[in-house]
């Protein structure tokens, strides 16, 4: 007998963060291995895909890449609405950048709850000697809000597998539990239809082991 084929699963996730801390060089050394000192300013937002294997489940990520810019930032709901995951991006030499996380934190929970998976990123750790955030504030703020932290460096490629590794097994957790629970409801509304026919009185078939006589 042919194996069954292998589920398939898409998920969209959305990274967002002040302009300039690195979202778009994070999602190029991701999916191009490439990376440039030039800023280019993103417009609105770009997008590509990732495809991945998990444990045998074929994941395809569609990333959307926004613009940091505050002249977008109303744009934000178009992109994160129907996102299974979040990638929030701070600079780690730009204080200012890490309280924009917390803005979008906010949002993201009011807008969403907690069914979006989030993951909290410190950038440029080849930075480190101009670091200006806390590691240890950073860390515990990220726990309060149940989201993970990471560290990356787009320019040294450090951390960037672990991170998109981990939202994509956090978010087809979220839809295998999901999947779980659809089930367990169209059982249990099976095993209803058939008490209903009980109560109704009407004549059970005879099981004669062909689903044809
Ligand atoms: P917007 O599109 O304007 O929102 O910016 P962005 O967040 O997409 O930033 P982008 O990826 O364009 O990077 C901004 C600048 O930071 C560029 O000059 C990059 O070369 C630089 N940069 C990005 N990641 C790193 C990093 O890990 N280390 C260092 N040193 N520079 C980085
Ligand atoms: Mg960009």
């Amino acid at each position: 007998m042919a194996a069954a084929p292998a589920k398939s699963y898409c998920f969209k996730v959305v990274l967002l963060g002040e302009g300039c801390v690195g979202k778009s060089s994070l999602v190029l050394r991701y999916c191009h291995n490439t990376f440039s000192d030039r800023h280019s300013s993103t417009f609105q937002a770009s997008f590509l895909t990732k495809k991945l294997n998990i444990s045998g489940k074929r994941v395809t990520l569609a990333i959307w890449d926004t613009a940091g810019q505050e002249r977008f930032h109303a744009l934000g709901p178009i992109y994160y609405r129907d996102s299974n995951g979040a990638i929030l991006v701070y600079d780690i030499t730009d204080e200012d950048s890490f309280q924009k996380v917390k803005n979008w934190v906010k949002e993201l929970r009011k807008m969403l709850g907690s069914e979006i998976s989030l993951c909290i990123v410190g950038n440029k750790t080849d930075l480190e000697n101009d670091r200006n955030v806390l590691i240890e504030e950073a860390e515990a703020y990220t726990t309060s809000v149940g989201a993970k932290h990471f560290h990356t460096s787009a320019k040294m490629n450090q951390g960037i597998e672990e991170l998109f590794l981990h939202i994509c097994k956090r978010m087809l957790e979220v839809a295998q539990a999901e999947e779980a629970a659809r089930e367990s409801d169209s059982a249990r509304m099976g095993r209803t239809r058939r008490g209903i026919q009980i109560i109704d009185d009407e004549p059970e078939p005879r099981s004669s082991g062909s689903c044809c006589s």
